[in-house]
């Protein structure tokens, strides 16, 4: 276990012991802590004003280097949120649309892209037959690709093999060639199918779910007013938002009940019995 994960479990410790107390004991507790978290906030602003300098700008940079500097930053936000690299935003993109076009038997997938603002996809199976696969395209595929990726303006469709890329990772406004962190949220066993699981980390809320050894991860806001998921039911793997009962397949994170949106999802793995996460935006 690193060090960032013993902390966080010791957070969460006290977290499960407080939320069993009465309300009145628990605003004392949230009081405290964010007494203690302003007292942390301010003495961090002035540490980073002061080494903002150009002699020691680079001593900064690798204090950031370190998960537990960058988290408790990012928790502050005192840090910039974590960008996807543009690959990773084109895929989440595609993923979204993706369920559509399988319901009608196809698919589609990234061929390459072509910087500074073009991008070039190729549909599969029946989508690359139907006559309306350009429509398909420039309501679909694209308006979701330029949704994700603002400084792709041309979406192309081409009838080749994808191209291997390479991504590029902007994680910290320190470092530019860091992956966004993959963290520790929990064990599988820990991880209900019939239910979801709320994970707190560095600010983030996140909901966990699980269907057989598929682990999915969303950011626990709902798609409509952005309400908190983790109350809500969950039926043969479609969460019902317990707010205005907007419904969600857990395994895609589409939206049943507006499908022009779905839950923000993060790339999950599972090494053991562990599961992590990689936290890709500020929530
Ligand atoms: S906030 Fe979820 S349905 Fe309205």
């Amino acid at each position: 276990m690193t060090k960032l994960e013993e902390l966080i479990q010791e957070i969460n410790r006290f977290e499960a012991i407080v939320a069993e107390w009465d309300e009145s004991q628990r605003c004392v507790v949230v009081g405290l802590k964010r007494a203690i978290e302003a007292l942390h906030k301010v003495a961090l602003m002035r540490l980073i004003k002061s080494l903002k300098k150009e002699e020691t700008i680079s001593a900064l940079r690798q204090a950031v280097d370190d998960e537990v500097v960058y988290g408790v930053l990012l928790y502050h936000e005192l840090i910039k949120s974590p960008k996807p690299p543009l690959s990773q935003r084109i895929q989440t993109a595609i993923d979204e649309v993706r369920p559509s076009l399988k319901s009608h038997n196809g698919d589609v997938e990234l061929v390459a892209i072509k910087l500074p603002d073009t991008v070039e996809v190729r549909f599969i199976g029946t989508c690359s037959h139907c006559p309306s696969s350009t429509l398909t395209l420039s309501q679909g595929v694209e308006q979701a690709i330029k949704k994700y990726c603002p400084e792709i303006t041309k979406v192309i469709a081409v009838d080749k093999k994808p191209l291997v890329h390479s991504a590029n990772s902007l994680t910290s406004p320190f470092s530019q060639n860091r992956n966004p962190p993959w963290v520790k949220l929990t064990t599988v066993d820990q991880v209900p199918e019939s239910a979801v699981l709320v994970v707190n980390f560095a600010g983030n809320s996140l909901i966990l779910h699980r269907q057989g050894v598929k682990i999915s991860c969303y950011k626990n806001a709902c798609a409509h007013l952005a309400f908190p998921l983790d109350d809500g039911t969950v039926e043969n793997g479609i969460l019902t938002c317990p707010s205005h009962g907007f419904q969600y397949n857990l395994d895609t994170g589409e939206c049943l009940t507006a499908p022009d949106v779905s839950l923000q999802s993060y790339p999950v793995k599972i090494k053991g019995d562990k599961v992590f996460v990689q936290l890709l935006l500020k929530i």
